[in-house]
């Protein structure tokens, strides 16, 4: 298959799936013993999974021979322990996405523990702090251990969870196949990672084909949303649905309505509570509107059978906050962040930055062909940098080293013609401003989209000793050098 038939196919995309997939598509992942607090095993591994139809077996690579891998479910503030099994021919680690551990337990190779070799094990145990929705994926390799399937859900629960019908996570993730319906190579490629990342051909939830989500009138159903896509972003339209967001990555927000589609990028969550308050036979689309020309019915939701309740429930109460440090502004220390780097700067010769951030939303690699192909690419390539520097491995010198305790407040600047969804390990992060706007929720993230050329401001207290990474999650955008390391003493 060309790339052009690839991108092609990228507007048509393979969403499918009959009623049988319904529930599957949704529901809690069975995990032995799931509840009780113990050890568990995740063993990385070659395995394959229906990305196309129930039918299809593709090769990927899977935690316990699924993708995605077990859902871990456990308590707000109860003992984990996992032992990692590496059944890969490479080394790996895991990473607990967005959940404040120990510096020890954050599965970066080389930075925070020896990488897993083949063979190897590691054992990994830490106590959440925070309740809510995580992932958790490798950090070795990510580009390719990401986009082949190495990735799951963790999700901690409140000690009194808000009362639902039904509590499902969907991880979406997007593939890029050939024409003989397996992944293609080139992970990593530098026409990938100099523009928008790797974006794939088919969307799949929980490693399926989307199928409809079934509801009864008047459910409520938590849904939880993770992107586990190493470069998609996602804009949500929900249309006439209007769940109520009650927690960003994890930590809760102010319950609200969402204004504008939901964007999600790469890493980030969300919490929606959906109330079908329809009657039964009708049905709902769930649109990904974000890139211009390409937007396509993800899903769709339908009412069905005999109602729940005799009305809809009260809007939801906000979730309990987590134990996060409140940042004092008044004695914050501030930091300048400069993203830089890709297509940009060699675009002036060849056409303008505005070309850029629309060919990041209408999808990777035309921008490439309508200039000449990969000829181009040769010559002036740069990498992404952070404050000038292009890092690579994952062990560098500081950007910011602070005392443990410190409010720090990062003004960070987008100077590029990308999105970039900005992670930062080890803490959760108060969204201050965008553009010099203050944002309406202050929201805790771990993962904060820039738009292209946006200036945000985000404020944390360095409270969690070590050395963390700080990247963007575009993998193949942190692969190619945007990343860095914020150290606390
Ligand atoms: Cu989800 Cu540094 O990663
Ligand atoms: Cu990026």
């Amino acid at each position: 298959m060309t790339r052009r038939a690839v991108l092609a196919g990228s507007g048509a995309l393979a969403i499918g799936g009959g009623l049988a997939a319904v529930l599957g598509a949704g529901g809690r992942t069975p995990v032995g013993a799931s509840t009780t607090a113990g050890r568990r095993v995740l063993k990385a591994g070659t395995t394959s999974a229906p990305l196309i139809d129930e039918a299809s077996q593709i090769p990927v690579w899977g935690y316990n021979g699924s993708v995605p891998g077990p859902a871990l479910r456990l308590g707000q503030g109860e003992a984990f322990e996992v032992l990692l099994e590496n059944a890969l021919e490479e080394e790996t680690t895991i990473h607990w996405h967005g959940v404040r551990v120990p510096n020890t337990m954050d599965g970066v190779p080389h930075l925070t523990q020896p990488p897993v070799e083949p063979g190897g094990r590691f054992r990994y145990a830490f106590t959440p702090e925070d309740a809510g929705t995580f992932w958790y994926h490798p950090h070795q390799r990510s580009f390719e251990q990401v986009g082949r399937g190495l990735y799951g859900p963790l999700i901690i629960e409140e000690a009194e969870p808000p009362q639902v019908d039904r509590d499902l996570v969907w991880m979406l993730d997007d593939w890029r196949l050939n024409d003989q319906g397996q992944i293609s190579g080139g992970f990593g490629s530098r026409h990938d990672a100099m523009m928008a990342g790797r974006i794939g051909n088919t969307i799949t939830i929980n490693g399926k084909p989307a199928a409809p989500l079934i509801a009864r009138p008047n459910e409520r159903i938590r849904l939880r949303l993770v992107n586990a896509a190493n470069a998609r972003i996602f804009g949500l339209d929900f249309g006439e649905l209007d769940p109520m967001v009650v927690a960003l990555d994890g930590q809760p927000v102010e319950p609200h309505r969402l204004s504008a589609p939901l964007l999600l990028g790469p890493a980030m969550r969300a919490d929606l509570i959906v109330d079908f308050d329809y009657p039964a036979g009708t049905r709902h689309s769930l649109r990904d509107v974000f890139y211009d020309g390409l937007e396509y019915e993800l899903t769709t939701f339908e009412c069905q059978g005999k109602e729940v309740r005799e009305r809809r429930l009260p809007d939801p109460a906000p979730l309990p906050p987590n134990p996060v440090a409140e940042p004092e502004l008044a004695t914050a220390e501030r930091h300048r962040i400069i993203f830089g780097g890709g297509m940009m700067g060699m675009m002036g010769r060849t056409a303008s930055g505005s070309d850029a951030r629309n060919e990041q939303r209408t999808g990777s690699g035309m921008m490439m062909e309508r200039m000449g192909g990969s000829g181009m690419m040769s010559g002036g390539m740069m990498g992404w940098t952070v404050n000038g520097v292009s890092a690579s491995g994952h062990v560098h010198d500081p950007i910011i080293s602070a005392a443990r305790g410190t409010t720090l407040l990062l003004d960070m600047t987008n100077e590029t013609a990308w999105w970039h969804p900005i992670h930062l390990h080890g803490h959760s992060f108060r969204v201050l401003s965008r553009d010099g706007q203050p944002t309406r929720y202050q929201e805790w993230q771990d993962t904060v989209l820039m738009a292209p050329e946006e200036r945000v401001e985000i404020a944390f207290v360095a409270d969690n000793p070590g050395d963390w990474m700080f990247h963007c999650h575009i993998l193949e955008h942190q692969a190619a050098g945007m990343m860095a390391t914020i150290r606390v003493n």
